[in-house]
C-alpha cells in the first residue's frame, strides 16, 4: 500500500447497510498525496506512446485529466447517458437492480488512437467492461487500463481479458 492510502477514508454501512464506501475526497484535498496518486496512475504507460487517457463519468474524469496532462495525451470523457450531443456511441452494462449505460462521442477517439482508459474504482467490473466495449466501438488501439482503488471480493477483474493491462494502484 502506498501512503496516501491513509487518506482514503474507510465509511462503514454507505451508501446502504453492508458495503464499505471508500471516500477519496480527503486524498482529493491534500495536494500532495493527489499529487503522488497521480504519478502512480501515470506510471505504467510512461513512454508507451499514450495519444488519449479517456475517463469514465464522475469521478473517473477527476484522474483521467490529470493523467492526461502529465502523459501529455488528450482526454476523451466516457459519460453517462444524455449528456453528450449527437452523434455518440453507447454501451450498457448491468446494475444490481437494473442497467446503466456509458456514451462517447463519435469522433472523440480516431481509429486505432493509442488510449488508456481509467476509473477511481474497480468494484464488480461492470462499468469499466461497458468502457472498453465502447472504446471498442470507437475503434481505439485500447492500451490497458487504470483504476485508483480495486475491490478485490468483488472479483471485477475476472470480466477484464487478461491480454489487455489492468493496473491498480491500492486493492482492499
Ligand atoms: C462507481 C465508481 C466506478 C464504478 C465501479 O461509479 O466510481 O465508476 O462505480 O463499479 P463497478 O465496477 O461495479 O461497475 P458510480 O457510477 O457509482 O458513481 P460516480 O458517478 O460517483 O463515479
Ligand atoms: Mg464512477
Amino acid at each position: 500500500m502506498t501512503e496516501f492510502a491513509s487518506l482514503i477514508r474507510a465509511v462503514p454501512d454507505f451508501p446502504k447497510p453492508g458495503v464499505t464506501f471508500r471516500d477519496i475526497t480527503p486524498l482529493l484535498a491534500d495536494g500532495p498525496a493527489f499529487a503522488r496518486c497521480i504519478d502512480a496512475l501515470v506510471e505504467p504507460w510512461l513512454g508507451s506512446g499514450v495519444q488519449a487517457v479517456c475517463g469514465v463519468e464522475s469521478r473517473g474524469f477527476i484522474f483521467a485529466a490529470a493523467m492526461a496532462q502529465k502523459l501529455g495525451a488528450g482526454f476523451v470523457p466516457l459519460r453517462k447517458p444524455g449528456k453528450l450531443p449527437p452523434p455518440v456511441m453507447h454501451a450498457d452494462y448491468q446494475l444490481e437492480y437494473g442497467t446503466d449505460r456509458l456514451e462517447a462521442r463519435v469522433g472523440t477517439v480516431r481509429q486505432g488512437e493509442r488510449v488508456v482508459l481509467v476509473d477511481d474504482v474497480l468494484a464488480t467490473g461492470g462499468t469499466i467492461g461497458a468502457a472498453r466495449n465502447l472504446l471498442g466501438q470507437l475503434g481505439a488501439e485500447l492500451l490497458g487500463a487504470s483504476v485508483v482503488i480495486e475491490l478485490l471480493a468483488l472479483q471485477g477483474r475476472a470480466l477484464w481479458p487478461r491480454e489487455i493491462p489492468l493496473h491498480s494502484v491500492l486493492h482492499y
